[in-house]
């Protein structure tokens, strides 16, 4: 153990180690009451509730700077990721806006508040941010993938979860980003969770990235029609869906988001 240092303790350090209350004042054995305060002491103790004012504001400031550029910093990849997914994939990104009006006007009839709203902003915004990773080829193959090229696209959740690790501000992403290809089934991917095990944020894009990836010309089959699409769901139900998230969606007007001119489509889901 370090020696103390008999050097009288100054600025922080006073405070801490010689509070208002030292030897001079704390009642000695045999003593019947402390003793009185003495204006010296009184200015000692104001000075201290000063000094120890001054350095919370000094801290505090730090803490809203740091906290300020951290939310800059974090802003920036966000920003970074999507145009790195649009200029790699420019279907992906038209993609990403529509899932995200769609899973909002989803959440929202679910009665989620306005933080939970701003998590599905967040979380629909990165969701694919993972094919960043596929090859464009893979992703714009006209034709069915083989077994290897589907592998391939499966590992985009568990890529984009990697990706976005280290932020903790974007943690709140993550069930999205990993979970929007799980089925209700346990036939989903990345890791075939079933029914009310699958993260309720996946439950929910599962749904409107389905209808999406219906709604829109792809590279091995053309658009469905919203009546088709409907008919899709009412029978994905209990099975690809979680029942309530269809029933909700059913009933939000999600499907009007769609328009002929809102969809397109190049590349594989
Ligand atoms: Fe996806």
């Amino acid at each position: 153990m370090t020696p103390r240092d008999p050097t009288p303790p100054t600025g922080t350090d006073a405070v801490t180690d010689a509070p208002v209350g030292t030897s001079a004042e704390v009642p000695q054995a045999g003593q019947d009451s402390p003793a009185p305060v003495t204006p010296e002491h009184d200015a000692l103790y104001t000075a201290q509730l000063e000094r120890y004012a001054a350095e919370f504001g000094t801290l505090y400031l730090k803490y809203r700077q740091q906290t300020a550029e951290l939310e800059t910093a974090t802003r920036a990849v966000v920003h970074a990721f999507v145009v790195a997914l649009g200029a790699h994939d420019p279907y992906t990104r038209r993609h990403t806006q529509r899932v995200q009006a769609s899973a909002l006007t989803l959440a929202h009839t679910l009665g989620w508040d306005s933080t939970k709203l701003e998590d599905v902003r967040l979380g629909a915004l990165l969701h694919d941010i993972g094919k960043t990773s596929v090859s464009d080829t893979i992703l714009r193959k006209p034709g069915r993938l083989t077994d290897a090229e589907f592998q391939s696209i499966t590992q985009h959740p568990v890529i984009g979860a990697h990706m976005i690790a280290g932020f903790p501000a974007l943690t709140i992403a993550r069930p999205f980003v990993l979970h929007h290809h799980e089925r209700w089934d346990g036939r989903g991917y990345p890791d075939r969770l079933a029914g009310t095990d699958i993260p309720v944020q996946g439950r929910l894009l599962a749904v409107v990235d389905a209808v999406d990836a219906m709604l829109t010309d792809r590279p091995y089959r053309q658009a469905l029609s919203v009546n088709q699409v409907t008919q899709e769901l009412l029978r994905g139900r209990d099975h690809q869906f979680d029942p309530d998230m269809i029933e909700a969606f059913l009933d939000s007007g999600a499907l009007d988001l769609y328009r002929p001119d809102t969809t397109d489509g190049s590349s594989h889901d």
